[in-house]
């Protein structure tokens, strides 16, 4: 046998047993097959998941029906394999392709079941987990100028893990978060069931709306509530240098963009250039849910210090506004959307805070300074606020609505691959992290999940996780909703097979 291992082998025969229809295309691929690398890199986002001492999956499952899913979920669980679960790939430590914990595994990579069904009379659609937000934004767009969805802004984000986690972009202030539009979901659990809203029960149904990936059980396909968005939307970016008065501008915008119309959400990214004199540079990027001339009244009223005239603004489709806030061309026609093929991949770290309070000038004159220190770095400040303040913290796991202004994202990607430069950029965005302490959020320091930081703390091990461990990082994405998490986790999986670094640990008795 080309299997070395007697376990692979056993593995794979129970897989191959379990699908008498050999006329199928090939779904399953090991080590030895041609195609196992060019499969397995195929979404790879962060490339910092990709080197040669990488742990790597056993085999790669891409399940074509349901029944695929069902049989590696058996026999994984037979032959003593982990799975881990993959919709877009785009986990910013990887957990949906390797596992740092060294544990045989196989990915079930969900790229091959993306149907998208939409039912426009009743504004909802059926929408399958290896779809992409960017392939849905499309579809919706084909069926309506009326119609969208409130998901986030890079269009190749997987539904599987964003809806799993959250899920904000450009409307979060109008209609909150992908979850937050979720109506019903199939998933399939640790004993290979399939199960809808009603059979899972609203316990579970609550869980997988931002509970963070994996944890569950493998949801396939969610039923979201689509949106009415007007024929014509409106965009801008604004960009100010130091020079520009950018630090006063963005101390205003911390007042005032939460309590802004909901129709608006201008969120800022703020670099370090090098181009000549080495500066900061805050650019408010804006999206309108209505005409130029609606908009102008908008920020008159709202927001008048940012100097917009109608020049810096431009009308055009929802759709088109996607493609204005994402890496593609100007100009470039909406079919991009449904191109799979991840943005340019590189080197890449994040990490997330929430701010409550606005920082004080004097604060931000010393996080400009840290920002100067360092290549490459961008902040991207999301808001909250409107619709997202009007949501109960317990309605879903995501917990960070009314009294949270707005959300910081730290990022830095870069292309040198050694571990150097690595380890430079990692302990830069660390060191950020710490400075940062005294001006976001406490009790606890929120963090986002769909930003996945493993410095806040990882499980042990499979067989060993511990809820009061797991509290590190569990409070800071789930705050008060973590318990429930475990409880449910408890509930559904008690034997942690839907096991990884940042899984939710089972809570049974009371801990
Ligand atoms: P991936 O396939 O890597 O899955 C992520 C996690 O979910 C893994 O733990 C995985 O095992 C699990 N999982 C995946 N599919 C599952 C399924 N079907 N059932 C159960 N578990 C499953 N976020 C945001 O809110 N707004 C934004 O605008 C952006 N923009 C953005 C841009 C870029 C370039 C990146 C790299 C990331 C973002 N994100 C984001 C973060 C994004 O929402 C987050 O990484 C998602 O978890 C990615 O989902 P994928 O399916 O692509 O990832």
């Amino acid at each position: 046998s080309i299997h070395s291992n007697p376990m692979n082998d056993n593995f794979l025969q129970c897989l191959q047993d379990s699908q008498p229809n050999t006329t199928q295309p090939q779904f399953i691929f090991t080590q030895e097959d041609t195609n196992y690398s060019s499969v397995l890199q195929s979404t790879i986002v962060n490339l910092r998941y990709s080197t040669p001492t990488t742990p790597k999956p056993t085999a790669i499952i891409t399940p074509l029906t349901y029944s695929h899913i069902q049989s590696t979920i058996l026999c994984s669980k037979t032959f003593g394999y982990r799975i881990r679960i993959r919709s877009g790939g785009h986990d910013y430590a990887g957990l949906s392709y390797t596992s740092h914990d060294q544990l045989p595994f196989v990915v079930l990579d969900l790229k091959e079941l993306r149907k998208i069904t939409i039912q426009s009379a009743e504004k909802t659609a059926w929408v399958e987990s290896g779809a992409t937000v960017g392939e849905l934004y499309y579809w919706v767009s084909q069926e309506s100028r009326n119609l969208g969805f409130p998901a986030g802004i890079c269009p190749t984000v997987g539904i599987g893990g964003h809806l799993s986690g959250g899920g904000f972009g450009a409307m979060v202030r109008k209609y909150g978060l992908a979850a937050d539009n979720v109506v019903d979901a199939k998933i399939v659990d640790v004993n290979g069931r399939i199960l809808d809203r009603e059979a899972m029960g609203e316990d579970l149904f609550w869980a997988i709306r931002g509970g963070g990936g994996t944890s569950f059980g493998i949801v396939v396909a969610w039923k979201v509530n689509l949106v009415e968005v007007p024929e014509k939307v409106s965009v801008f970016s604004i960009s100010k240098t130091l020079d520009q008065g950018a630090t006063d501008l963005f101390n205003t915008w911390q007042y005032k963009g939460h309590g802004l119309s909901k129709d608006l959400f201008s969120y800022n990214t703020t670099h370090s250039r090098r181009a000549g004199n080495r500066t900061i540079q805050v650019i408010f990027n804006s999206m309108f849910l209505g005409s130029i001339a609606e908009l102008m009244e908008t920020i008159k009223d709202g927001f008048p210090e940012l100097g917009l005239e109608e020049k810096d603004c431009s009308e055009m489709s929802w759709v088109e506004s996607v493609l204005y806030f994402s890496i593609y061309p100007a100009g470039s026609s909406i079919d991009v959307l449904r191109d799979r093929q991840p943005e340019p991949r590189s080197y890449f770290n994040g990490k997330s805070d929430y701010v409550k309070d606005p920082i004080p000038k004097e604060g931000l004159e010393e996080i400009w300074k840290w920002c100067l220190e360092e290549d490459n770095p961008i902040l991207i400040m999301e808001p909250h606020g409107g619709q997202m303040a009007e949501i109960e913290g317990t309605e879903t796991p995501y917990a960070y609505r009314k009294g949270y202004l707005y959300n910081i994202q730290y990022f830095e990607k870069w292309d040198d691959g050694s571990n150097e430069a690595s380890e430079k950029h990692v302990s830069w965005m660390r060191r950020i992290h710490e400075n940062m302490t005294p001006y976001v959020s406490k009790n606890p320091r929120a963090a986002y999940v769909n930003y996945r930081d493993l410095d806040l703390g990882t499980n042990d091990d499979a067989d060993n996780t511990s809820y009061s461990e797991a509290m590190k990082w569990g409070i800071s994405y789930f705050n008060g909703n973590f318990r429930r998490l475990a409880m449910v986790k408890g509930a559904v999986d008690p034997d942690n097979f839907f096991y990884h670094e940042q899984s939710i640990p089972p809570l049974i008795s009371s801990e």
